[in-house]
């Protein structure tokens, strides 16, 4: 439709209507006249009056049950306006993909752009508009079961991340019948609750905010993401929902945004709890004049929006701004020429869950794990030799993860399996030894009998899939005792141990690392996580991961990260002294630092050049390294690009990541690999919160990890 034809149908619509389209509900009224929701969720029930004007659908899903939903839908609405339907699709539709912290993990965000784009396509045909995806949250704190949705500590990787999902879900065009629209989530900090408790109160500075949390929505916004979601968390102790200045001065007037805003499940209701408002009216006046568009599953906007705009309190144009923004959204994605988009039922058959997209599954997931110890146990042999396999994650448990809706976890590739096909000439011992909480006498005895029959164990540990995401915070985020007993009780027979690690969060390994003589992180994997691990145990793939977050040495560390500030008294300043920043009982560092991850090949950096030491706001720097394959395998290195701000304005971070290539070599192979060092890049939030770089000093840092050795240093003049 003409975008001026919508003013003309906004013109037409009643109060009412308007509003109706303000509100998400699900899609029960339409699939059954006589649906009820009774006890705890009885809230739900959508009120009878709403369900011929509502505007959106939340969670259907299926060609045959949106179709039917539409036609329901239109048959009753007097305009015709067409439904949206939005579902949580975060790393896969049924066909699941690693968590996003497994993507991040890559640094390669083509696996972002490629797995969105498969990901848009099974959610297209099945009759989904607009996905909640990407989560962009910054995160420092894995006690905080969402982890394992964001790709990490650091906001320039974010960055990168966010604009691939976004370009992956929504292509080009959306003449693109497979393209959806992407809702970057949660505006804004919902990654920073206090204790790594979800929900919990978030509480920085607004330049902390504007420094280290903005990037990345603003990436997405850049990429021209068509929604933003709200968090559930204060911000500067205001809702983000019901927060005007965080949502109409910031992220619509400043950042740019002129797409939707649409609440978190609730959120708008919540405003009560968290005691900004008195009632659902006092939440209905906070969440509309903060121009939050969309109201997800409560009623308060259908209820009281027109006793606000009758008191003069709502103004009825910003309501039509609201509306003009869904109305457009609906009129991009063409729904009121074809209402069902491209929702197939021949499709969902030809499409879902196909051997091209496994194919992709098995390739990003080898590509997500992150080889963290290896002293000389992997790859494997196919010698002849026995392994033992032992653990929960061997076979029949859910390497899906969180938030893999549509995806079946009976569907994905066993470890068991595919290390048996992997390994023909020797033989595969398996036993269960553990569940992921509890074990019993026999597990344990048939683990140690195929252990002690084994030339090399290898043990699939972690966490249960619901033991992250959403409500998922763990005070204590080491392998649940059952394992780590397990795993103590088979290194007493001295053999060679690789562990697997299935856990959407980074862990506390000090139960695992003393007993494993390899480790490699598989996060929640997905559809093929069993064949992508097999295929990075016995070589076929040489892991190639880095760490997108901190492992901690221990959960009292936390935060721990890597672009901390040096603070009045370091602790390398004062090796000896008591009174610096330490604890009295573990290391500052972490376990295992962001951007570590080894090979099964060996990598040479070369000493750095830089072009200049000199920067000036016109001349950039070069900085080169060449580096070289020194093993015996292909592998891929992630050339990292460091710098520090050595004086600024206000204290400036230990190292900041400022670039990356993923460099794929050959046996004794060598490549120059070049960064060009521009102001831009020094540019930060000052006292006032003007974004500028100042003249100065800055170390240059490059290599394999954020432990990249100091490798140069240049002034910024102007
Ligand atoms: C949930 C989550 C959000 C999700 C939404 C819809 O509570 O916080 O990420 O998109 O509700 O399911």
């Amino acid at each position: 439709m003409e975008e001026s034809k919508l003013q003309d149908l906004l013109n037409e619509m009643t109060l009412e209507e308007k509003v109706g389209q303000l509100t998400q509900v699900f899609g029960q009224p339409y699939l059954d006249d006589n649906y009820e929701v009774t006890g705890p969720m009885s809230f739900l029930a959508v009120p009878s009056e709403l369900v011929p004007v509502a505007g959106s659908i939340l969670g259907a899903s299926g060609a045959e049950s949106t179709r039917k939903i539409q036609d329901v839908y239109l048959e009753k609405s007097r305009l015709k306006i067409p439904l949206l339907f939005m579902a949580d699709v975060i790393h896969g539709y049924k066909t699941i993909f690693p968590i996003p912290l497994g993507i991040g993990a890559s640094w390669n965000p083509d696996t972002a752009v490629k797995t969105a784009k498969i990901s848009a396509v099974e959610t297209a045909v099945s009759g989904i508009h607009v996905t909640f995806s990407p989560m962009v949250d910054l995160v420092r704190d894995p006690r905080w079961g969402r982890v394992m949705e964001s790709t990490g500590e650091d906001k320039f990787l974010n960055e990168q991340f966010a604009e691939a999902f976004v370009r992956g879900y929504q292509g080009d065009s959306y003449s693109d019948p497979y393209a959806i629209a992407s809702c970057v989530k949660h505006f804004a900090a919902y990654g920073a609750p206090e204790g790594g408790r979800d929900y919990n109160t978030v509480n920085m500075s607004e330049r902390q905010l504007r420094e280290d949390y903005l990037s990345a929505y603003q990436a997405a916004i850049d990429a021209g993401t068509e929604l933003v979601m709200t968090s559930f968390n204060v911000v500067d102790g205001i809702p983000s929902t019901g927060n005007r200045w965080l949502l109409k001065d910031l992220l619509r007037d400043e950042m740019g945004f002129e797409g939707v805003v649409i609440s978190d499940w609730g959120a708008v209701k919540e405003m009560i709890p968290h005691g900004v408002a008195a009632d659902e009216k006092e939440a209905a006046l906070k969440a509309l004049n903060a121009t939050n568009d969309i109201e997800m599953m409560t009623f308060t906007y259908h209820r009281y929006a027109k006793d606000h705009i009758d008191a003069g309190h709502v103004d009825e144009k910003l309501i039509d701004e609201s509306v003009m923004r869904i109305l457009k959204l609906k009129n991009k994605l063409g729904l009121f020429e074809n209402p069902y988009r491209a929702a197939s039922q021949d499709d969902e058959k030809d499409l879902i869950f196909s051997d091209a997209h496994r194919q992709t599954a098995l390739e990003v997931a080898e590509e997500s794990m992150v080889l963290l110890k290896n002293d000389s146990v992997l790859p494997l042999e196919d010698n002849g030799q026995t392994v033992a396999l032992i653990g929960p994650f061997a076979e029949g448990e859910d390497m899906l993860g969180a938030w893999s809706w549509k995806g079946e976890a009976e569907t994905a590739s066993s470890l068991h399996a595919s290390l048996k096909s992997a390994l023909t000439s020797g033989n595969v011992l398996y036993a269960k030894g553990s569940a992921i909480t509890e074990t019993t006498e026999e597990w344990m005895e048939e683990a140690v009998k195929a252990a002690s029959e084994a030339d090399v164990v290898i043990m699939a540990l972690g966490e249960s899939a619901e033991m992250s995401g959403e409500a998922a915070s763990r005070s204590d985020i080491t392998l649940p005792q059952s394992q780590a007993d397990l795993l103590k009780k088979i290194a007493e027979l001295g053999k060679p141990i690789a562990t697997v690690l299935f856990n959407g969060r980074p862990l506390d390994l000090n139960t695992v690392e003393p007993y494993s003589d390899a480790i490699l992180e598989a996060w929640f994997p997905g559809t093929e996580g069993g064949e992508a691990v097999a295929n990075v145990l016995t070589g076929k793939t040489n892991p190639s991961g880095k760490l997108p977050m901190s492992f901690p040495e221990s959960v009292g560390q936390i935060p721990v990260y890597y672009n901390h500030y040096n603070t009045g008294r370091p602790a390398e300043e004062r090796e000896e002294g008591r009174y610096a920043s330490r604890y009295l009982d573990v290391s500052n560092y972490p376990k295992y630092a962001f951007g570590y991850g080894l090979s099964y090949t060996s990598f040479d950096y070369s000493k750095v050049t830089l072009s200049n030491d000199i920067m000036t706001s016109d001349e950039t720097i070069e900085v080169s390294v060449t580096l070289t394959n020194t093993g015996n395998r292909v592998g891929q290195e992630v050339v990292q690009l460091y710098i520090r701000d050595l004086v600024g304005e206000v204290v400036r971070p230990m190292k900041e990541l400022k670039g990356f290539r993923k460099v794929q070599l050959n046996p004794g192979e060598s490549k120059k690999v070049s960064f060009t060092l521009s102001e831009d890049m020094l540019i930060y939030v000052h006292q006032d919160l003007t974004e500028k770089a100042d003249a100065g000093e800055f170390d240059v840092f490059v290599g394999a990890s954020s432990l990249a050795e100091h490798s140069g240093r240049f002034s910024l003049k102007k």
